[in-house]
C-alpha cells in the first residue's frame, strides 16, 4: 500500500466513525423523526419507554423482558440471565458510554428485540427507550 493510498483508508475510517457518533438525544431525535413519518405528530415518552422495557413476554422463557439482563433500574449494572456475565449499566446517566454509537445501538436492539419481543423494535419504541434510560439527560 502507498502512503498516499494509507492515508486516504485512515480518513474514511475515521470519517465512518464519526457518521456514527451520537449522543443520547440525537439518536432519540433520529428515531423520533423516523416514528412522526407514521404518527404525525409523535414525541418520546419515558413512561411507555419504562413499560416496554419492564414488559414481561413469553417469546423466551429465560430472556422474558429488556430488565431480565439489564435489571429493573436501568441505572444499575445487569447481568445476563444466560451466561450471568456482569452488564454494565445501560442508561448513559450512570455509563457515559451508552448511546453514543448509532451502530452499537442498531446492533443491539436489532438483537435483543429479537430475542425479547419476538421482532425487531419499531422507531416508535426506540425513540421511547431512550428516553426512558437516559431520563434527566436527553432535553
Ligand atoms: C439476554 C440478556 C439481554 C436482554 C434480555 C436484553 N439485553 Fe440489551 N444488551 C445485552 C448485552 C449483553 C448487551 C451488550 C453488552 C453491553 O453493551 O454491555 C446489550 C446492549 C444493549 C444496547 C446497547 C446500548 C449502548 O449504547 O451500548 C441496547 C440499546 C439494548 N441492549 C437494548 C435492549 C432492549 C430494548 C431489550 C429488551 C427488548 C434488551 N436490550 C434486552 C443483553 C440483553
Amino acid at each position: 500500500m502507498t502512503v498516499k493510498n494509507c492515508c486516504i483508508t485512515l480518513l474514511l475510517i475515521a470519517g465512518a466513525g464519526a457518521a456514527h457518533a451520537g449522543t443520547p438525544g440525537s439518536l432519540a431525535s433520529g428515531y423520533a423523526a423516523e416514528a412522526a413519518r407514521s404518527v404525525p405528530g409523535f414525541t418520546p415518552s419515558a413512561e411507555r419507554g419504562q413499560a416496554f422495557f419492564s414488559r414481561r413476554r413469553d417469546v423466551s422463557p429465560t430472556m422474558s423482558s429488556c430488565a431480565a439482563c439489564h435489571s429493573e433500574q436501568p441505572t444499575d449494572e445487569g447481568r445476563h440471565v444466560v451466561t450471568n456475565k456482569r452488564i454494565a449499566p445501560l442508561s448513559p446517566v450512570t455509563n457515559p458510554d451508552r448511546f453514543t454509537s448509532s451502530a452499537k445501538v442498531e446492533k443491539w436492539f436489532r438483537r435483543n428485540c429479537q430475542e425479547v419481543v419476538g421482532r425487531e423494535c419499531v422507531a416508535a419504541e426506540k425513540a421511547d427507550f431512550i428516553q426512558f434510560v437516559s431520563k434527566g439527560i436527553t432535553k
